[in-house]
């Protein structure tokens, strides 16, 4: 899976390439910045950041891709399979890249590959970001007290 390279079929075209140590520190920008909307509240540092990626490395079911147009990186998304399933998480836009449709393009892109299996994801609850899964084809199909769950249903 850590080899995997995916084209968007949609516009705005985008470009899914597993992460490398490059991209670490923007990585970990990145989800401080949006720490909210995660279950993890604290601050990664550099040595957490470091020390993940190392264990990250040695899953085979699990890729975490940057979303990039030619050089330019403008977000991240992984898959890992969970249960038979496919679960969706770590999904974050560059600040300076949110709102212009990459990552629906990268995130239905991301699906149509693995829809070999169910596709999931967990949402914390009151994440506008809810709306963004939906906008990709994803609908509400339960929780718990902390996050709603969302399903993929096949089509964007
Ligand atoms: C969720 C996130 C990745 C979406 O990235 P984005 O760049 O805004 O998404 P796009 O521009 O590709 O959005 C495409 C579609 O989603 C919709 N959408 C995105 N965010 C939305 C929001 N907050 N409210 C309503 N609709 C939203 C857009 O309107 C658009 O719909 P359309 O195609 O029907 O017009 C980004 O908002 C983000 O990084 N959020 C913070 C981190 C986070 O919460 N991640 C999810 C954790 S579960």
């Amino acid at each position: 899976m850590k080899s995997l390279l995916l084209e968007s079929a949609s516009q705005p075209k985008v470009r899914l390439r597993p992460v490398g140590p490059g991209d670490l520190e923007e990585l970990r920008l990145w989800k401080n910045a949006n720490k909210r909307w995660f279950f993890f509240k604290g601050d990664i540092t550099p040595a957490m950041q470091k020390e993940w990626f190392e264990q990250y490395l040695k899953r085979a079911d699990d890729v975490l891709f940057i979303v990039e147009d030619g050089g330019r990186k403008l977000g991240t998304l992984g898959i890992r399979l969970k249960d038979g399933a496919y679960d969706v998480y770590n999904v974050v836009a560059a600040p300076s890249e949110a709102g212009k449709g990459y990552m629906k393009s990268a995130l239905t892109a991301l699906c149509a590959r693995f829809k070999n299996r169910p596709v999931g994801c967990l949402v914390l609850k009151g994440n506008p970001a809810a709306k963004f899964y939906e906008a990709c084809g994803f609908r509400r199909a339960g929780g718990d007290d902390i996050h709603d769950a969302f399903v993929w249903g096949g089509a964007a």
